[in-house]
C-alpha cells in the first residue's frame, strides 16, 4: 500500500501509529537541529519532523526537498507541542524514519498558496498547478457535491437521465455556432448544441415525461465573468404541465440545493414578478432583491419647472438611498461620473438630500419650490437622511442607467453580501423583440417558446405586445436558468416561424425533425435550463464562473494551456476539403 493515511485525517488520538502518507512537499523550514516539512494531499496539510540528532542522513536528504516534491513518509504520529488549531491535524506531527522521493518537481511559476503571486494568465496556463491550491480546489469539489445532490433530488421526483449527441444540425437563431467539418461529407458540417432544446422536445414526442441532463453546451458568444463558450445546464424538460407545475417543481430543487448545499432553509415561495414590472422598478430582467431601492416615476412631479433636463425628458426615475444625505461633493461627483460613462450613457445624474434635520437641498434648487422639492420626497417616500438619487432621459437608456446606480449603491452601502440569497421568479417574458438592423422580430427566448394563450391573437397584428409563458430563475441578480411552455402545435409553431420572418420552406429545411416528430402526437411540455456553473460559483459567494471549471478559457475564449484554438494540419484541412483564406493585407 502506498499509503496508510490521507495528509487530512490524523488527529491526537492517533498519537503513537505507525502510518505512511504521500503527497507535496508544500514548504520545508529549516531549523537547524530539526527539520519540518508540510505535505499536502487532496485532503489537507501535515506536518513532517526529521530530526538532526537522532536521524542526521534522513534529516539531510529532508532538507533538500524543494517545493511540489511528490514523497512519501513512513513515520510515528505525535503530538505537537506548537499546535496549530487553524488546520485539521494542527494537534499532531509525523516523526519521521524513512522517506521516498516519488517524484521531482522543477521550481513552480507561482507559490500554490492561498495567496498565491501567480496572475491569472499564469494560473490559466498551468491549471493543473492552480488546482492544487485549496480554493480553486475546493470550488471543485462544490461543484461535484451540487451535481451529485441535483442527481439525488431529480431521480427522486422520477426525472430520468438521458444523454442527447454533441454533433448536431446548426440553427441560425440564438447565439453564433460552434461548427465541426464533416469529413465523411465534404462540405457540410455539424455544430456542437447550444442547449439541448430540440432534443428535450424530441423526448417529450417519444414519452419520457420527466427528463434532466447535466450537459455542456456551447455558444460562439462574446465572454464575460459569467460567461464561457462551453458550460455547463441542468437541462430539464416535462409533460403533461403548464407553467406552475414547472415552477413549483424547480423551486423544490432550488430550495433542496439552497438546503443542502449551504445549510439555508427557504420556506417561503420565491416571488413572481412580470417582465415589465421588472423593468420598471429595477430597470432590468434580473434584478437584484438582495436590497430594496425600488424605481419611483417621478416623470410628472419633475416636468413642468422650467429645469430643461427634466423638461425635454422622455422618462425621469428616482430612487432612494437611506441614510446617504450627508454625502460629500466628491462622493456625488463620483456617482455622476459613475452613470456618465459611455456604457452607462447617462447625461447627468440630479440629486436630492433630505437632511437629518429636514433640511432639503437639490441639484436643482433654481427650478423648484421648498413645496415641490416636499412634494417630491413625499412620491419618494423618503425620510430625513436620505439622498435621493434621479435620472431623466429617454426611457430605456433612464431605466437601464438607474438600474447600474441601484446596484452600484447597493454595493457601496454593503448590501450586496454573498452570503444572503434572494431568489425570484421573472415571468411574462415578451415573445418577439424587434431588431432595428435586420428589420425583423427575434424569439426572445427561442421559437419554441408559447406565446400566453390569451395573446395568441395578437401574433399576426401586434407581435410585440405578445407575452410569452417564459420564465427565469433569478437569485441575487444573476440569471441562473430559464425556460418556457413550449408549442406543441404544428399550427401555432408554422404561425411562430411566419412571425420571425421564416418562409414554410425555411422553416421546413431548418426544423424539419421538430416539426415532423410534432406530427405524430406532441404532448403539451415545458421545460428550463439552469446555469450549474453560474450555480455553483454562487453558491461559493462569487461572480466568475471560471475557477468553479476545470479547465477554463479566457475572455477571448482561449485555452492557454492546451494553447488553442490552433491552426491544423494541411492533412488534415485536404481531408476536409477546406481551404483557408488568407486575411486581407490592410
Ligand atoms: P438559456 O439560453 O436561457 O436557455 O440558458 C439557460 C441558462 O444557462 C446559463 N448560460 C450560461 N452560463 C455560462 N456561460 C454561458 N455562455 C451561458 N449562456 C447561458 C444561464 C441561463 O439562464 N434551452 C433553453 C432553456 C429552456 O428553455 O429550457 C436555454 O438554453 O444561467
Amino acid at each position: 500500500m502506498y499509503r496508510t493515511h490521507t495528509c487530512g485525517e490524523l488527529k491526537i488520538n492517533d498519537a503513537g501509529k505507525s502510518v505512511t502518507l504521500c503527497g507535496w512537499v508544500q514548504k520545508s523550514r529549516d531549523l537547524g537541529g530539526m527539520t519540518f516539512v508540510d505535505l499536502r494531499d487532496r485532503y489537507g496539510i501535515t506536518q513532517l519532523v526529521f530530526n538532526m540528532e537522532t536521524n542526521p542522513d534522513l534529516c539531510g536528504q529532508a532538507r533538500k526537498l524543494g517545493r511540489e516534491f511528490v514523497i512519501r513518509a513512513k513515520g510515528t504520529v505525535r503530538e505537537r507541542s506548537n499546535k496549530n488549531l487553524k488546520i485539521p491535524t494542527g494537534e499532531i506531527e509525523i516523526i519521521v524514519n524513512e522517506l521516498n522521493i516519488l517524484n521531482r518537481s522543477e521550481i513552480p511559476p507561482f507559490t500554490i498558496e492561498e495567496d498565491t503571486d501567480g496572475g491569472d494568465e499564469l494560473r490559466m496556463k498551468y491549471r493543473y498547478l492552480d488546482l492544487r491550491r485549496n480554493s480553486v480546489k475546493n470550488n471543485m469539489i462544490l461543484r461535484h457535491r451540487v451535481a451529485q445532490e441535483v442527481r439525488k433530488y431529480m431521480d427522486s421526483i422520477g426525472f430520468i437521465e438521458v444523454e442527447t449527441p454533441f454533433l448536431i444540425k446548426s440553427t441560425p437563431e440564438g447565439a453564433r455556432d460552434f461548427v465541426v467539418p464533416s469529413r465523411m461529407q465534404p462540405g457540410t458540417f455539424y455544430a456542437l448544441p447550444q442547449s439541448p432544446q430540440t432534443l428535450k422536445q424530441l423526448l417529450m414526442v417519444s414519452g419520457f415525461d420527466r427528463y434532466f441532463q447535466i450537459v455542456r453546451c456551447f455558444r460562439d458568444e462574446d465572454l464575460r465573468a459569467d460567461r464561457q463558450p462551453e458550460f455547463t445546464q441542468i437541462d430539464c424538460e416535462m409533460s403533461f404541465v403548464e407553467r406552475d407545475d414547472v415552477l413549483d417543481t424547480f423551486e423544490g430543487l432550488a430550495k433542496y440545493l439552497f438546503k443542502k448545499i449551504k445549510g439555508i432553509e427557504i420556506t417561503e415561495p420565491f416571488p413572481k414578478l412580470s417582465f415589465n414590472e421588472a423593468m420598471e422598478h429595477y430597470g432590468t430582467d434580473k434584478p437584484d432583491l438582495r436590497f430594496g431601492m425600488k424605481f419611483t416615476n417621478l416623470t410628472s412631479a419633475c416636468k413642468g419647472h422650467g429645469f430643461i433636463p427634466f423638461d425635454s425628458a422622455e422618462h425621469i426615475a428616482g430612487i432612494r438611498a437611506e441614510g446617504c444625505s450627508e454625502y460629500s461633493r466628491k462622493q456625488i461627483d463620483e456617482l455622476t461620473e459613475f452613470v456618465r460613462r459611455p456604457q452607462i450613457g447617462s447625461k447627468g445624474l440630479f440629486y436630492l438630500r433630505y437632511g437629518k434635520d429636514g433640511s432639503l437641498k437639490s441639484s436643482f434648487d433654481k427650478f423648484f419650490t421648498p413645496g415641490d422639492l416636499g412634494q417630491l420626497t413625499s412620491e419618494m417616500k423618503a425620510v430625513p437622511g436620505d439622498l435621493i438619487l434621479i435620472l431623466a432621459g429617454d426611457k430605456q437608456r433612464t431605466l437601464t442607467a438607474l438600474s447600474e446606480l441601484r446596484l452600484e449603491m447597493g454595493s457601496r452601502l454593503g448590501l450586496r453580501t454573498s452570503e444572503k440569497f434572494v431568489p425570484l421568479w421573472v415571468v411574462d417574458f415578451p415573445l418577439v423583440e424587434w431588431d432595428e438592423e435586420t428589420k425583423r422580430y427575434y424569439a426572445m427566448h427561442h421559437p419554441f417558446t408559447s406565446p400566453r394563450p390569451e395573446d395568441i391573437h395578437l401574433m399576426e397584428t401586434n407581435p410585440a405586445k405578445v407575452r410569452a409563458n417564459a420564465y427565469d430563475l433569478v437569485i441575487n441578480g444573476v440569471e441562473i436558468g430559464g425556460g418556457s411552455i413550449r408549442i406543441h402545435d404544428t399550427a401555432l409553431q408554422k404561425l411562430m416561424f411566419r412571425v420571425l420572418g421564416f418562409t414554410d420552406e425555411e422553416a421546413e429545411a431548418q426544423f424539419g425533425f421538430l416539426l415532423n416528430a410534432f406530427r405524430y402526437g406532441a404532448p403539451p411540455h415545458g421545460g428550463i435550463a439552469f446555469g450549474f456553473d453560474r450555480w455553483v460559483a454562487m453558491f461559493g459567494g462569487q461572480d466568475s464562473i471560471r475557477d468553479f471549471i476545470a479547465f477554463p478559457k479566457n475572455n477571448a475564449g482561449r485555452d492557454i494551456m492546451l494553447d488553442t484554438p490552433s491552426p491544423i494540419l494541411d492533412r488534415q484541412l485536404e481531408e476536409l476539403m477546406l481551404s483557408i483564406k488568407k486575411p486581407e493585407k490592410e
